[in-house]
Protein backbone atom coordinates (compact mmCIF):
# COMPACT_ATOMS: atom_id res chain seq x y z
CA UNK A 1 0.00 0.00 0.00
CA UNK A 2 1.90 3.74 -1.09
CA UNK A 3 2.45 6.26 1.36
CA UNK A 4 0.97 9.09 -0.09
CA UNK A 5 -2.32 10.31 0.03
CA UNK A 6 -4.57 9.00 -3.21
CA UNK A 7 -5.40 12.64 -4.43
CA UNK A 8 -9.47 12.53 -5.72
CA UNK A 9 -10.43 15.69 -7.79
CA UNK A 10 -13.84 16.14 -7.04
CA UNK A 11 -14.26 15.21 -3.44
CA UNK A 12 -17.86 16.22 -3.40
CA UNK A 13 -18.95 15.14 -6.83
CA UNK A 14 -21.23 12.58 -7.13
CA UNK A 15 -18.01 9.75 -7.82
CA UNK A 16 -15.84 11.09 -6.28
CA UNK A 17 -17.39 10.94 -2.81
CA UNK A 18 -17.71 7.59 -3.31
CA UNK A 19 -14.23 6.84 -4.52
CA UNK A 20 -13.03 8.55 -1.46
CA UNK A 21 -15.35 6.48 1.37
CA UNK A 22 -14.22 2.95 -0.54
CA UNK A 23 -10.78 4.06 -0.65
CA UNK A 24 -10.61 5.10 2.96
CA UNK A 25 -12.34 1.72 4.10
CA UNK A 26 -9.36 0.03 2.66
CA UNK A 27 -7.09 1.95 4.56
CA UNK A 28 -5.97 4.08 2.39
CA UNK A 29 -4.79 7.53 3.07
CA UNK A 30 -6.94 10.08 0.24
CA UNK A 31 -6.70 14.05 -0.15
CA UNK A 32 -10.10 15.11 -1.42
CA UNK A 33 -9.91 18.36 -3.08
CA UNK A 34 -12.80 20.87 -4.63
CA UNK A 35 -13.61 24.32 -4.91
CA UNK A 36 -14.93 23.63 -1.25
CA UNK A 37 -11.67 22.34 0.79
CA UNK A 38 -8.37 23.99 1.66
CA UNK A 39 -6.91 23.84 -0.59
CA UNK A 40 -9.03 24.70 -3.12
CA UNK A 41 -8.81 23.11 -6.04
CA UNK A 42 -10.69 25.28 -9.25
CA UNK A 43 -10.67 23.94 -12.76
CA UNK A 44 -10.52 27.54 -13.70
CA UNK A 45 -8.15 28.28 -11.67
CA UNK A 46 -4.71 26.60 -12.68
CA UNK A 47 -2.82 28.37 -9.58
CA UNK A 48 -5.15 26.21 -7.39
CA UNK A 49 -3.77 23.31 -9.05
CA UNK A 50 -0.22 22.90 -7.22
CA UNK A 51 -0.78 22.25 -3.94
CA UNK A 52 -3.43 19.44 -4.67
CA UNK A 53 -0.93 17.52 -6.12
CA UNK A 54 2.30 17.83 -4.28
CA UNK A 55 2.73 14.88 -2.75
CA UNK A 56 0.74 12.39 -4.10
CA UNK A 57 1.77 9.81 -6.94
CA UNK A 58 -1.93 9.04 -7.87
CA UNK A 59 -5.03 10.12 -8.01
CA UNK A 60 -8.59 10.10 -9.33
CA UNK A 61 -9.38 12.64 -11.88
CA UNK A 62 -13.47 13.91 -12.60
CA UNK A 63 -13.42 17.04 -14.59
CA UNK A 64 -16.22 19.71 -14.15
CA UNK A 65 -18.83 20.56 -15.65
CA UNK A 66 -17.99 18.05 -18.51
CA UNK A 67 -15.05 16.84 -20.69
CA UNK A 68 -17.20 18.08 -24.21
CA UNK A 69 -16.59 21.51 -23.50
CA UNK A 70 -14.19 23.60 -26.28
CA UNK A 71 -11.79 24.12 -23.54
CA UNK A 72 -11.64 21.02 -21.65
CA UNK A 73 -8.74 19.45 -23.71
CA UNK A 74 -6.23 22.00 -22.72
CA UNK A 75 -7.24 22.38 -19.52
CA UNK A 76 -6.66 18.93 -18.96
CA UNK A 77 -3.16 19.05 -20.94
CA UNK A 78 -2.25 21.80 -18.89
CA UNK A 79 -3.30 19.76 -15.28
CA UNK A 80 -1.72 16.16 -16.94
CA UNK A 81 1.51 18.14 -17.56
CA UNK A 82 1.74 19.67 -14.17
CA UNK A 83 0.78 16.33 -12.65
CA UNK A 84 3.54 14.83 -14.37
CA UNK A 85 6.16 17.57 -13.75
CA UNK A 86 5.34 17.23 -9.92
CA UNK A 87 5.65 13.75 -9.84
CA UNK A 88 2.48 11.83 -10.45
CA UNK A 89 2.63 8.14 -11.98
CA UNK A 90 -0.88 6.96 -12.41
CA UNK A 91 -4.58 8.96 -13.35
CA UNK A 92 -7.46 7.37 -13.50
CA UNK A 93 -9.72 9.79 -15.31
CA UNK A 94 -13.72 9.80 -15.61
CA UNK A 95 -14.82 10.30 -18.83
CA UNK A 96 -18.37 10.28 -20.84
CA UNK A 97 -19.35 7.34 -23.63
CA UNK A 98 -19.70 9.03 -27.22
CA UNK A 99 -18.57 12.31 -26.62
CA UNK A 100 -15.78 14.03 -28.69
CA UNK A 101 -14.17 16.07 -26.18
CA UNK A 102 -13.64 13.29 -24.07
CA UNK A 103 -12.00 11.05 -26.61
CA UNK A 104 -9.63 14.01 -27.41
CA UNK A 105 -9.11 14.34 -23.40
CA UNK A 106 -8.84 10.14 -22.84
CA UNK A 107 -5.94 10.61 -25.57
CA UNK A 108 -3.81 13.20 -23.88
CA UNK A 109 -3.69 11.33 -21.06
CA UNK A 110 -3.24 8.08 -22.71
CA UNK A 111 -0.28 10.03 -24.59
CA UNK A 112 1.21 11.87 -21.30
CA UNK A 113 3.36 9.28 -19.93
CA UNK A 114 1.86 8.64 -16.91
CA UNK A 115 0.39 5.36 -16.00
CA UNK A 116 -3.20 6.06 -16.82
CA UNK A 117 -6.82 4.66 -16.68
CA UNK A 118 -9.72 5.51 -18.21
CA UNK A 119 -13.25 4.70 -17.06
CA UNK A 120 -15.72 5.84 -19.81
CA UNK A 121 -18.97 5.91 -18.36
CA UNK A 122 -22.81 6.03 -19.77
CA UNK A 123 -25.32 8.21 -17.93
CA UNK A 124 -25.26 7.83 -14.11
CA UNK A 125 -28.56 6.42 -12.87
CA UNK A 126 -27.87 9.10 -9.82
CA UNK A 127 -29.14 12.01 -12.39
CA UNK A 128 -32.41 10.58 -11.19
CA UNK A 129 -32.26 11.09 -7.54
CA UNK A 130 -28.81 13.04 -6.92
CA UNK A 131 -28.51 15.43 -10.65
CA UNK A 132 -30.66 17.46 -12.40
CA UNK A 133 -33.40 15.01 -12.41
CA UNK A 134 -34.93 14.62 -9.05
CA UNK A 135 -36.52 17.62 -8.91
CA UNK A 136 -38.76 16.42 -12.23
CA UNK A 137 -39.19 12.95 -10.00
CA UNK A 138 -40.22 14.73 -7.16
CA UNK A 139 -42.62 16.99 -9.31
CA UNK A 140 -44.64 13.81 -11.07
CA UNK A 141 -43.73 15.04 -14.22
CA UNK A 142 -39.70 14.80 -15.86
CA UNK A 143 -39.72 16.96 -19.41
CA UNK A 144 -36.74 15.99 -21.84
CA UNK A 145 -36.37 16.31 -25.42
CA UNK A 146 -35.86 12.60 -25.71
CA UNK A 147 -38.25 10.22 -27.37
CA UNK A 148 -37.01 6.61 -28.18
CA UNK A 149 -33.57 6.56 -27.98
CA UNK A 150 -32.41 4.15 -25.05
CA UNK A 151 -29.71 4.85 -22.52
CA UNK A 152 -28.24 1.66 -20.44
CA UNK A 153 -28.04 3.98 -17.48
CA UNK A 154 -24.64 3.23 -14.68
CA UNK A 155 -25.10 2.95 -11.09
CA UNK A 156 -22.70 5.05 -9.98
CA UNK A 157 -21.36 2.86 -7.26
CA UNK A 158 -20.08 0.92 -10.02
CA UNK A 159 -18.31 3.61 -11.38
CA UNK A 160 -16.65 4.13 -8.06
CA UNK A 161 -15.33 0.51 -7.93
CA UNK A 162 -14.09 0.06 -10.99
CA UNK A 163 -12.27 3.56 -10.07
CA UNK A 164 -11.13 1.98 -6.93
CA UNK A 165 -9.79 -1.27 -8.65
CA UNK A 166 -8.00 0.85 -11.19
CA UNK A 167 -5.95 2.49 -8.43
CA UNK A 168 -5.45 -0.53 -6.29
CA UNK A 169 -4.64 -2.96 -8.16
CA UNK A 170 -1.62 -2.60 -10.77
CA UNK A 171 -2.52 -4.98 -13.27
CA UNK A 172 -5.71 -3.29 -14.67
CA UNK A 173 -3.57 -0.30 -15.34
CA UNK A 174 -3.05 1.57 -18.89
CA UNK A 175 -6.30 -0.05 -20.01
CA UNK A 176 -9.72 1.68 -20.74
CA UNK A 177 -13.02 0.26 -19.07
CA UNK A 178 -16.29 1.41 -20.81
CA UNK A 179 -18.95 0.85 -18.28
CA UNK A 180 -22.40 1.21 -18.44
CA UNK A 181 -25.65 -0.22 -16.76
CA UNK A 182 -27.14 -4.17 -17.89
CA UNK A 183 -30.06 -2.57 -19.35
CA UNK A 184 -30.94 0.02 -22.24
CA UNK A 185 -33.87 1.82 -21.01
CA UNK A 186 -35.65 5.26 -22.44
CA UNK A 187 -36.19 8.29 -20.15
CA UNK A 188 -39.81 7.12 -20.08
CA UNK A 189 -39.57 3.79 -18.93
CA UNK A 190 -37.24 5.25 -16.53
CA UNK A 191 -39.90 7.06 -15.07
CA UNK A 192 -42.69 4.32 -15.47
CA UNK A 193 -40.10 1.91 -13.21
CA UNK A 194 -39.25 4.69 -10.84
CA UNK A 195 -42.92 5.61 -10.79
CA UNK A 196 -43.65 1.92 -9.79
CA UNK A 197 -41.18 1.93 -7.08
CA UNK A 198 -42.08 4.99 -5.35
CA UNK A 199 -45.51 4.75 -5.46
CA UNK A 200 -46.77 8.38 -6.57
CA UNK A 201 -46.90 9.41 -10.48
CA UNK A 202 -43.65 10.24 -12.05
CA UNK A 203 -45.26 10.62 -15.67
CA UNK A 204 -42.71 11.47 -18.88
CA UNK A 205 -43.23 14.59 -21.48
CA UNK A 206 -41.48 14.86 -24.50
CA UNK A 207 -40.42 18.82 -24.59
CA UNK A 208 -38.54 20.05 -27.72
CA UNK A 209 -34.60 20.39 -27.33
CA UNK A 210 -35.45 24.52 -27.38
CA UNK A 211 -38.13 24.38 -24.88
CA UNK A 212 -36.02 22.37 -22.67
CA UNK A 213 -33.09 24.99 -22.65
CA UNK A 214 -35.90 27.60 -22.32
CA UNK A 215 -37.04 25.95 -19.20
CA UNK A 216 -33.01 25.84 -17.94
CA UNK A 217 -32.47 29.05 -18.59
CA UNK A 218 -35.45 30.38 -16.49
CA UNK A 219 -33.95 28.67 -13.94
CA UNK A 220 -30.75 30.70 -14.11
CA UNK A 221 -28.29 28.15 -15.23
CA UNK A 222 -24.79 29.38 -16.70
CA UNK A 223 -24.59 29.29 -20.92
CA UNK A 224 -21.99 27.07 -20.23
CA UNK A 225 -24.17 24.64 -18.83
CA UNK A 226 -27.45 25.50 -21.43
CA UNK A 227 -24.42 24.80 -24.19
CA UNK A 228 -23.66 21.25 -22.57
CA UNK A 229 -27.06 19.93 -22.37
CA UNK A 230 -27.99 20.80 -25.87
CA UNK A 231 -24.91 18.90 -27.11
CA UNK A 232 -25.39 16.06 -24.49
CA UNK A 233 -28.95 15.84 -25.98
CA UNK A 234 -28.65 16.68 -29.55
CA UNK A 235 -25.08 15.30 -30.31
CA UNK A 236 -24.52 12.64 -28.26
CA UNK A 237 -28.12 11.15 -27.27
CA UNK A 238 -28.41 9.98 -30.63
CA UNK A 239 -27.98 5.97 -30.17
CA UNK A 240 -24.42 6.05 -30.35
CA UNK A 241 -24.53 4.57 -26.55
CA UNK A 242 -27.13 2.62 -26.92
CA UNK A 243 -25.85 -0.40 -26.11
CA UNK A 244 -24.97 -1.94 -22.86
CA UNK A 245 -20.46 -2.95 -22.51
CA UNK A 246 -19.26 -4.99 -20.32
CA UNK A 247 -16.42 -3.19 -18.77
CA UNK A 248 -17.72 -3.63 -15.15
CA UNK A 249 -17.20 -7.02 -15.68
CA UNK A 250 -13.95 -6.84 -17.17
CA UNK A 251 -12.55 -4.63 -14.09
CA UNK A 252 -14.56 -6.60 -11.35
CA UNK A 253 -15.67 -10.14 -12.36
CA UNK A 254 -18.58 -9.65 -11.75
CA UNK A 255 -22.31 -8.17 -13.35
CA UNK A 256 -23.29 -4.26 -13.80
CA UNK A 257 -26.00 -2.86 -11.38
CA UNK A 258 -29.26 -3.40 -12.18
CA UNK A 259 -31.89 -0.02 -12.62
CA UNK A 260 -34.26 -1.63 -10.07
CA UNK A 261 -31.01 -2.78 -7.08
CA UNK A 262 -30.53 1.34 -7.84
CA UNK A 263 -34.31 1.82 -7.44
CA UNK A 264 -33.83 -0.43 -3.87
CA UNK A 265 -31.30 1.46 -2.69
CA UNK A 266 -32.64 5.00 -3.30
CA UNK A 267 -35.61 3.78 -1.70
CA UNK A 268 -33.49 3.04 1.75
CA UNK A 269 -31.99 6.70 1.05
CA UNK A 270 -35.62 8.65 1.43
CA UNK A 271 -34.32 10.92 -1.77
CA UNK A 272 -37.63 10.48 -3.38
CA UNK A 273 -40.02 10.82 -0.41
CA UNK A 274 -42.33 14.02 -0.98
CA UNK A 275 -44.02 13.77 2.39
CA UNK A 276 -42.24 16.79 3.59
CA UNK A 277 -42.98 18.62 0.29
CA UNK A 278 -46.50 18.02 0.21
CA UNK A 279 -46.78 18.88 3.94
CA UNK A 280 -44.89 22.25 2.73
CA UNK A 281 -47.49 23.59 -0.13
N1 LIG B 1 -23.81 12.86 -15.06
C1 LIG B 1 -23.61 11.91 -15.97
O1 LIG B 1 -24.55 11.22 -16.40
C2 LIG B 1 -22.22 11.65 -16.47
C3 LIG B 1 -21.98 10.58 -17.34
C4 LIG B 1 -20.68 10.31 -17.77
C5 LIG B 1 -19.63 11.11 -17.33
N2 LIG B 1 -19.88 12.14 -16.50
C6 LIG B 1 -18.77 12.97 -16.04
O2 LIG B 1 -18.85 13.25 -14.64
C7 LIG B 1 -18.31 14.55 -14.37
C8 LIG B 1 -19.27 15.44 -13.63
O3 LIG B 1 -20.38 14.77 -13.28
P1 LIG B 1 -21.66 15.49 -12.65
O4 LIG B 1 -22.17 16.53 -13.57
O5 LIG B 1 -22.54 14.38 -12.23
O6 LIG B 1 -21.13 16.32 -11.42
P2 LIG B 1 -20.48 15.80 -10.08
O7 LIG B 1 -19.55 14.67 -10.40
O8 LIG B 1 -21.50 15.54 -9.06
O9 LIG B 1 -19.56 17.05 -9.70
C9 LIG B 1 -20.08 18.16 -9.02
C10 LIG B 1 -18.97 18.71 -8.12
O10 LIG B 1 -17.97 19.36 -8.91
C11 LIG B 1 -17.37 20.39 -8.12
N3 LIG B 1 -17.02 21.53 -8.98
C12 LIG B 1 -17.87 22.37 -9.62
N4 LIG B 1 -17.18 23.30 -10.30
C13 LIG B 1 -15.86 23.04 -10.09
C14 LIG B 1 -14.65 23.65 -10.53
N5 LIG B 1 -14.65 24.75 -11.30
N6 LIG B 1 -13.49 23.13 -10.11
C15 LIG B 1 -13.45 22.03 -9.30
N7 LIG B 1 -14.56 21.40 -8.87
C16 LIG B 1 -15.76 21.91 -9.25
C17 LIG B 1 -18.43 20.79 -7.08
O11 LIG B 1 -17.84 20.77 -5.82
P3 LIG B 1 -17.43 22.16 -5.10
O12 LIG B 1 -18.65 23.02 -5.13
O13 LIG B 1 -17.01 21.73 -3.75
O14 LIG B 1 -16.32 22.69 -5.94
C18 LIG B 1 -19.52 19.72 -7.18
O15 LIG B 1 -19.80 19.09 -5.95
C19 LIG B 1 -18.01 15.18 -15.72
O16 LIG B 1 -16.64 15.07 -15.98
C20 LIG B 1 -18.81 14.34 -16.70
O17 LIG B 1 -18.24 14.28 -17.97
C21 LIG B 1 -21.13 12.43 -16.06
Amino acid sequence: MQDSPILIIGKTAKTGLRVDQRLQALGYTTRGVSRSTSPAFDWEDPTTWRAALEGTESAYVTFYPDLAIPTAEQTIRDFFELAKDIGLRHLVLLSGRGEQGAERAEAVLANSGLDWNVVRASWFMQNYSEGFMIEGILSGELMLPAGDIVEPFIDIDDIADVAVATLTRPELRNRLFEVSGPRALTFAQCAAEISEAVGYPVKFTRITIDEFIQALREQGLPEETLWLMRELFTVVFDGRNSNPTTGVEEALGRPATDFSEYLRKVMDTGAWDRSGLLQQA
